[in-house]
Parts: structure tokens; C-alpha cells; sequence
């Protein structure tokens, strides 16, 4: 078991590596009478089943659970949640148990931080993605018809706990798809470790428990590295949306297709090459990151289809930080970068201005495969 004390500004949790469940949990709960287990409908069963039984084992515990998907990480699940909680007798010493996936730690996070203005939060997230990134974050949100994470809010956990068990026989897209953000990380700021990390990282997506401890090891030193001080993620912390912008469009235009580390991997490729077009990304820095979103198995077959880059195109208008810097109608505000580890600033905003039609530009040039180098 290790334990690390995640620490953005002001806020401290603890977020602990194990295997399996332990009772280490009842230690976070001296003020609680009762758990309320969140979790949705696409989480294996025999998960829900471990930590059900577990929970109950400690505390009087609720389980509810919600449709999974996208399509329901939205305020109608959150409002439902909020009524059924209320139903089912949660109160002020009621602690929510979010265990999925990404989306349920956002769902759940939403309920936690709204019902009676804020009840206790514990993170048991079941796949990487919410291990290595989704729980390392104050932000919860949910989507709006115009685009994604559109409405949240930032509330800390009180615990996270990540039983390795889970996660080391994840399927391999999902594994993959949580490295994407790692690689993202690497790229944009600890570009220092990409060495190691290029010896760490393999095409199969398959690693053992002490590998997944080392690749979330480097997770927690670039998210803590830039969230110290900035944990409402407005400065230094705007570098975690690296190939955001691009990649959330993506994925809602994908409506399921791609996930959304895929989306992402492909919102860096396009933010490397608009950067580059621009003068402000060296070619070498490109093919670093040709290199490493490759690594992991990223290929023609992951890009988005040209019908999927139209309809992206409304959601990148409404993008969560449009307005961090004033835009005009046909430009959109990315993070880009001018070297690896160093997003390209304006004074002292983190975000370039950049037309819509140079981004579609290198969406399709992608998609058709004109390199500009190699
Ligand atoms: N800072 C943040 O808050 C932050 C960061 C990254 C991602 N996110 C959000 O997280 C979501 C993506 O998270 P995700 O990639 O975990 O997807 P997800 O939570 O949607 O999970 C994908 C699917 O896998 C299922 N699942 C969960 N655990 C599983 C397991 N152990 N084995 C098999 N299937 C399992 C889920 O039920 C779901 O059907 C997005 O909504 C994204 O916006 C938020």
C-alpha cells in the first residue's frame, strides 16, 4: 500500500494504491453514519459486488446506480441523483462512494458538492482514467446540449482509493486510453521524463500492477507540479487542457466512437501541427509528439472520420474556456505550446487565438495523412 498526500493550494486529500479493498477506508469516516455507493450501469458487476459487500461491511450503505455513457453525464442524472439520495435518507453525515470510471467520479463529484451545498466525497475509481487523471482534479462537471463540461464546479475528496486490482486487467483501448493523457503530460509538462517514459510505455497496453503504480506516479508529480498553486486550474494549470479544446469536440461529435484520451491524443497532434504552422513549435518537438502518441498504438483507424471534424466544429465554438482570452466569432482560444513543457503565452494568458479555419485545415490534413514532416 502507498499513500500520497495530493496537494493543490489550499487542499489536501490522500490518495492511497492498494490492492483490493481495505479497511484502511474506515478511517476517513469517524464523522459518518452512512455510504451511498454511486456508481453506473457499465461498471463490471463483480466490482459492484466486491465494494457493495465491503461497504456494507463498515457502514449502512446505499447502492445506486445511473445509465452509463456520456449522454447521461448531465444535470437531469445529477437531479435525479440529488432527489433519490434525499429518498433513500442521505444527510449531512452521509458520505457518496463514486466507484466507476471518470464519469461517475464527475456525476457523483456533481451530487456530492451540490447536495446540501456539500456532503463528504471518497473516490474508488475502476478504471485508469479516473485513477491516473480524473480523481487527480478538483473540477466535476457535466455536459450541456452545446458542449462538454459545461456546468460544474470544484470540490476536493476526502479520500482517494485506488485498488490496482481493478485496473491491471482493464482491456487494453481503456488502458490506452487513459495513457494518452499521461503522454500529455509528458509533452506539455514534464518533458523531462519522456525518456524514461518512452522505455515505460508499450504498443500492447497491457501492465503489471507496479508499472500502473509507476505510470500514476508520473501523473501525480506533473498534475501537482502545475495545480500547487493553481488548483482552479486559471494559470499554470490551463496546460492539463493541452488537446483539450480539440479533443472534447472531437468526442462529442464521435458520439461514442472515440474515447476520449483518443480524442485527445488527437487534439495534441493538431495543436502540435498548428503550433508549428505558426512558427512557434519546432519540428523536432512535432515528431516528439508523433512519436509518443504512436508508442501507445495510436494509428489511422483512431482519427476522426471528416463527417466527425464537421460537427466538431460547433462544439469547438462552445468550448468551457472560451472567453479566458477575448476571441472573435471564427477564431478559437487553444493551449498551444512553443517547446515541449512550455505553453505559449500573451501576456499573462495561457491560451492563443486561433482561426477555425487553420485548425479545420490540419484536422483534414491529418485524417489524409499530409505530413508535414517525416
Ligand atoms: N478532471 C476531470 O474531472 C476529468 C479528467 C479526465 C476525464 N474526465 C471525465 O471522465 C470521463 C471519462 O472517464 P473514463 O475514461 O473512465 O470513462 P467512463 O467513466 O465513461 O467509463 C467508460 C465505460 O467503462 C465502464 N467501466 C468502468 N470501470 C470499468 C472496469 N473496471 N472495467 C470495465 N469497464 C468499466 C463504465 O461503466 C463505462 O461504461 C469523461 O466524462 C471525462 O470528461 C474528467
Amino acid at each position: 500500500m502507498k499513500k500520497y498526500t495530493i496537494e493543490f493550494c489550499d487542499y489536501k486529500y490522500d490518495y492511497i494504491y492498494s490492492k483490493g479493498p481495505s479497511l484502511i477506508i474506515k478511517d476517513y469516516l469517524s464523522e459518518i453514519d452512512k455510504l451511498i455507493m454511486i456508481s453506473d450501469s457499465g461498471v463490471p458487476k463483480e466490482i459492484l459486488e466486491i465494494y457493495s459487500s465491503f461497504l456494507m461491511g463498515i457502514r449502512e450503505t446505499e447502492i445506486v446506480i445511473f445509465p452509463e455513457g456520456e449522454v447521461n453525464k448531465s444535470l437531469l442524472t445529477v437531479a435525479n441523483l440529488c432527489e433519490e439520495l434525499i429518498e433513500i435518507g442521505a444527510d449531512r453525515r452521509t458520505a457518496i462512494v463514486a466507484v466507476g470510471g471518470g464519469l461517475v467520479g464527475n456525476v457523483a463529484g456533481m451530487v456530492a458538492a451540490l447536495l446540501y451545498r456539500g456532503i463528504p466525497l471518497i473516490h474508488i475509481p475502476t478504471t485508469l482514467m479516473a485513477a491516473s487523471d480524473s480523481v487527480l482534479s478538483l473540477k466535476q462537471a457535466v455536459n450541456l446540449q452545446h458542449g462538454k463540461n459545461l456546468v460544474g464546479t470544484f470540490y476536493k475528496p476526502s479520500l482517494v482509493y485506488v485498488d490496482s486490482l481493478l485496473l491491471v486487467d482493464q482491456d487494453p483501448r481503456s488502458i490506452r486510453n487513459a495513457i494518452f493523457e499521461l503522454v500529455k503530460n509528458a509533452l506539455a509538462i514534464i518533458p523531462e521524463d519522456i525518456r524514461v517514459l518512452s522505455n515505460l510505455l508499450n504498443s500492447t497496453n497491457r501492465y503489471s500492477s507496479n508499472q500502473l503504480e509507476s505510470l500514476i506516479d508520473y501523473c501525480i508529480k506533473a498534475k501537482s507540479k502545475v495545480m500547487k498553486f493553481d488548483a482552479y486550474e486559471q494559470k499554470d494549470g490551463v496546460v492539463l487542457e493541452y488537446g483539450h479544446t480539440i479533443g472534447h469536440a472531437i468526442e462529442l461529435a464521435a458520439e461514442g466512437r472515440l474515447m476520449h484520451g483518443e480524442s485527445v491524443a488527437f487534439g495534441m497532434l493538431v495543436a502540435a501541427r498548428v503550433s508549428y504552422h505558426l512558427g512557434f513549435l519546432k519540428g523536432e518537438d512535432l515528431i516528439t509528439h508523433n512519436k509518443m502518441i504512436n508508442l501507445i498504438g495510436y494509428d489511422n483507424k483512431d482519427h476522426p472520420t471528416l463527417s466527425e471534424v464537421e460537427n466538431s466544429i460547433k462544439y469547438l465554438k462552445n468550448d468551457n474556456k472560451k472567453g479566458y482570452v477575448s476571441s472573435s466569432q471564427n477564431e478559437i482560444g487553444l493551449v498551444l505550446l512553443e517547446r515541449l513543457g512550455e505553453v505559449k503565452k500573451k501576456g499573462s494568458s495561457f491560451i492563443t487565438n486561433v482561426s477555425l479555419e487553420l485548425i479545420v485545415d490540419e484536422m483534414i490534413k491529418i485524417i489524409k495523412q499530409e505530413e508535414v514532416l517525416i
